[in-house]
């Protein structure tokens, strides 16, 4: 019995044993098991991990890349407007150079222009007086026999109407006398001979005695009694100097012939 009990004890505690042994074991397991999944898990992790870590590089890489691109371009476009730019300057300088010159052109051709002007100017009043002056010159020749250049006054010899006497005046580059002041009124007075024409009239408007400058008469040397305008007398005589001097002058019918006295 007591033998029994020993194999029965000793069966237990082999059974206690292996049972302990086999609980060892299956921990083991458990552990080894666990271990493997966080493994697993942690590999897992890394993948997705990397894989995300691949995706978002690549994305960035591209985006970086077409930013780049867009830069690259825009510097491109930036580049050529700044060429367009510079070659506008330069045309425009260009231009804005050629303008003065054309501008300088022009002030000397204005110059030129305006001098060439003046000379003719110059040479038009040169050549005007000369006219005149080659004029006056023909008609004092025409005149040379009766008047000499150098006289002031002219005392003609023959007799014509004061019209006609006037006429030889003007013809000869004056005109008839016209009478300024007391002093030429007395020197013509010592000249005079005979009855003369002098430059006087109202043949324009009756009763306004007016010189042939056409001055109206101030101061007259009139005879007494005169001017009287019997029979419609319109022009002038100066009387000879048996008159008083400062008494001589008598209106007369103007178709009357007279000597006549020319001033120039
Ligand atoms: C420069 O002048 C030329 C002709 O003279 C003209 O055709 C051109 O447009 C001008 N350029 C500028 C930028 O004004
Ligand atoms: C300036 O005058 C010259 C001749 O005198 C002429 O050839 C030229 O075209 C003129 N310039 C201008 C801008 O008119
Ligand atoms: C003006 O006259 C002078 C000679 O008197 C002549 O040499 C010159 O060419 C003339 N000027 C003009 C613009 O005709
Ligand atoms: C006389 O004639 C002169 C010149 O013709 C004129 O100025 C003046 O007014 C006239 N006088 C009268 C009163 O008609």
């Amino acid at each position: 019995m007591e033998i029994v009990r020993n194999v029965q004890n000793r069966s237990a505690t082999r059974n206690t044993f292996e049972t302990e042994n086999q609980k060892q074991t299956g921990a083991q397991n458990r552990g080894r098991r666990r271990f493997m999944r966080i493994t697993l898990c942690l590999l897992l992790i890394c993948v997705f991990l990397l894989v995300t870590f691949i995706l978002l590089y690549n994305q960035l890489k591209s985006e970086r890349d077409q930013m780049k691109k867009k830069v690259e371009e825009k510097s491109k476009d930036l580049n050529s407007l700044n060429i367009k730019c510079n070659r506008l300057i330069e045309e425009l300088l260009k231009n804005l150079t050629s303008l003065s010159l054309k501008q300088l052109e022009l002030e000397k051709n204005y110059t030129h222009l305006t001098d060439d002007r003046d000379q003719l100017q110059t040479n038009l009043t040169f050549m005007s007086r000369m006219k005149l002056e080659f004029e006056n010159a023909k008609k004092r020749k025409s005149c040379q026999n009766d008047w000499k250049e150098s006289d002031r006054y002219f005392i003609s010899n023959e007799e014509k109407s004061w019209s006609d006497s006037r006429r030889f005046c003007k013809n000869c580059g004056g005109d008839l006398v016209i009478i300024n002041t007391e002093e030429e009124q007395r020197y013509i007075s010592s000249m005079v001979k005979e009855k003369v024409w002098i430059g006087l009239s109202d043949i324009e408007n009756e009763g306004n005695m007016t010189w042939v400058d056409n001055t109206p008469l101030t101061e007259g040397y009139w005879h007494q009694g005169e001017p009287n305008n019997v029979r419609d007398e319109d022009c002038v005589e100066f009387m000879s100097s048996s008159e008083p001097v400062l008494d001589n002058w008598n209106d007369l019918q103007c178709s009357v012939e007279r000597k006549w006295i020319c001033e120039n």
